[in-house]
């Protein structure tokens, strides 16, 4: 606004001061129009009429002053320049010419008489670009109002538009930990933008939330699963040591002994977890998958048919003692969920190797498959803690599948649970400018 308001300022003034200038030489013309025709006639009294800032002077052929306004009565010629023999004007701006103060335009002109030429000389003040102070004052006084009144709207514009910010601002603000579930407020639907944001940050409130929800949670099951065979064993403890005779000390040891056991389990796989969740580095090195399963699977026996389905020389990137683990973790759910038999297997996929765990058990309903994979998670079915496990077996596994890159998935089959795990072929092992495996590690598959 300042800019435009400069720039219509100096067009306006610059109108003014021609307008101006063009009045003042029209003064001067007037002033020509009445004092030639008394020259000519010979009335020409010494005294002029005086005009309003206005000078006359009339000097004949000798150079002296035969007439003149008031306030040069008596003064010497006011200039010395004259018109061109070619012309009859000219024209002069004169700072102070003599007898007059302040800057002066003089003009000059010839009357020609019978005893030569005589000069006419007619002063008026200068008129500067900008016309006059007034219409200066004016241009200057408009702009900064223009643009005071143009900021002050725009000011209390924008504080308007950046109300629902402030709401957002003081909203999170209040949101500490322990109030999470709050959200901060949209705007109207003319604050588009500002929605948006207000979305995006309930979205990552969402995200928080449920994050804390499950720390405290896990939190919780973690105390209680520790809690639990400690209550049991100092329960024992306890009885043994108010009854010594009636123990039958090596099987209440015996006890004690299967609940430190299951201590032992729980730490170690909280130990496990936290490794994982602190992204420890892992020992990575090719293997070849199905090569693993198949040394797993013949270090012990299991209490049901295990078939084998698998491709030779499907390697992965992997640090053997983690993958080997998921396997038994998986090994151990599907021995344990089913009826008669479990398959595993091995292929190449893409640029994937994929291993597969599926049982012929009670399988696992779409609704519960991801969250099987929370930490302490148990289905009703398998509530019951002494025969069952912890709860941890498929969170570590998922963690170690995601620190290789992998995914580890839950997906349907038409009996049992079948779990998917998929990790990426190793880099290293692949045929230079292929990204398929199959053709390079493509092998005898077989049961
Ligand atoms: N093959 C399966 N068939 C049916 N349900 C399963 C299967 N594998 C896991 N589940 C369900 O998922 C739950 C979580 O499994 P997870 O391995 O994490 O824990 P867990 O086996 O109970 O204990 P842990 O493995 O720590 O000893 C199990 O309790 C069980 O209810
Ligand atoms: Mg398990």
């Amino acid at each position: 606004m300042a800019l435009v308001c400069a720039g219509v300022s100096m067009l306006f003034l610059v109108f003014v001061g021609g307008k101006d200038a063009d009045t003042a030489r029209a003064r001067v013309t007037g002033a020509w129009d009445r004092t030639v025709p008394l020259i000519r006639q010979g009335y020409l009294p010494s005294v002029l009429p005086a005009g309003k800032d206005m000078a006359i002077q009339v000097l004949d052929t000798r150079q002296r002053v035969v007439a003149s306004t008031p306030q040069l009565a008596g003064r010497p010629p006011m200039a010395t320049f004259h018109a061109t023999s070619d012309s009859v004007h000219a024209e002069r701006v004169l700072c102070s010419p003599a007898g007059l103060k302040g800057c002066m335009t003089v003009f000059s002109y010839k009357v020609y008489q019978p005893d030569g030429p005589w000069l006419l000389y007619v002063a008026v003040p200068t008129v500067p670009w900008y016309g006059n102070t007034a219409a200066l004052f004016f241009a200057i006084g408009m702009s900064l109002l223009m643009t005071a009144m143009t900021a002050g709207g725009t000011y209390r514009l924008i504080r308007k538009d950046l109300v629902p910010v402030d709401a957002i601002r003081a909203e999170l603000a209040e949101i500490t930990a322990t109030d999470l579930h709050r959200r901060v407020p949209t705007a109207d639907k003319n604050h588009q933008e500002i929605n948006l944001l207000a979305e995006t940050v309930n979205d990552t409130l969402d995200r928080l939330e449920g994050a804390y929800k499950r720390l405290r949670r896990f939190t919780s099951d973690a105390s209680h699963d520790l809690r639990s065979p400690i209550t049991a064993m100092r329960a024992q403890l306890e009885e043994a040591l108010m009854h010594p005779d009636d123990t039958d000390w090596p099987a209440m040891t015996a006890a004690v002994l299967g609940g430190v056991d299951r201590l032992q389990a729980i730490v170690t796989d909280l130990l496990t977890l936290a490794r994982l969740d602190a992204r420890a580095p892992l020992d990575l090195s090719p293997a070849d998958l199905g090569q693993l399963v198949r040394d797993e699977l013949g270090r012990r026996t299991y209490r049901i048919r295990i078939a084998k389905d698998l491709q030779q020389g499907v390697f992965v990137d992997c640090d053997r003692l983690r993958i080997t683990r998921l396997l038994v973790n998986l090994l151990d759910n599907a021995e344990r969920h089913a009826t008669s038999q479990v398959l595993v297997s091995v292929r190449a996929t893409g640029s994937a190797a994929t291993l597969e765990v599926a049982d012929d058990g009670a399988g696992i309903a779409p609704e519960h498959r991801e969250t099987v994979f929370d930490r302490f998670t148990r289905l009703d079915a398998s509530r019951d803690r002494d025969s069952g496990g912890t709860g941890l077996g498929l969170a570590i596994a998922r963690e170690i599948a995601e620190a290789h890159r992998g995914t580890l998935t839950i997906e349907d089959s038409r009996r049992g649970a079948r779990f998917v795990l998929r990790l990426p072929l190793s880099e290293a092992l692949q045929p230079a400018g292929g990204r398929d495996g199959r053709t390079a590690h493509a092998g005898v598959s077989g049961r």
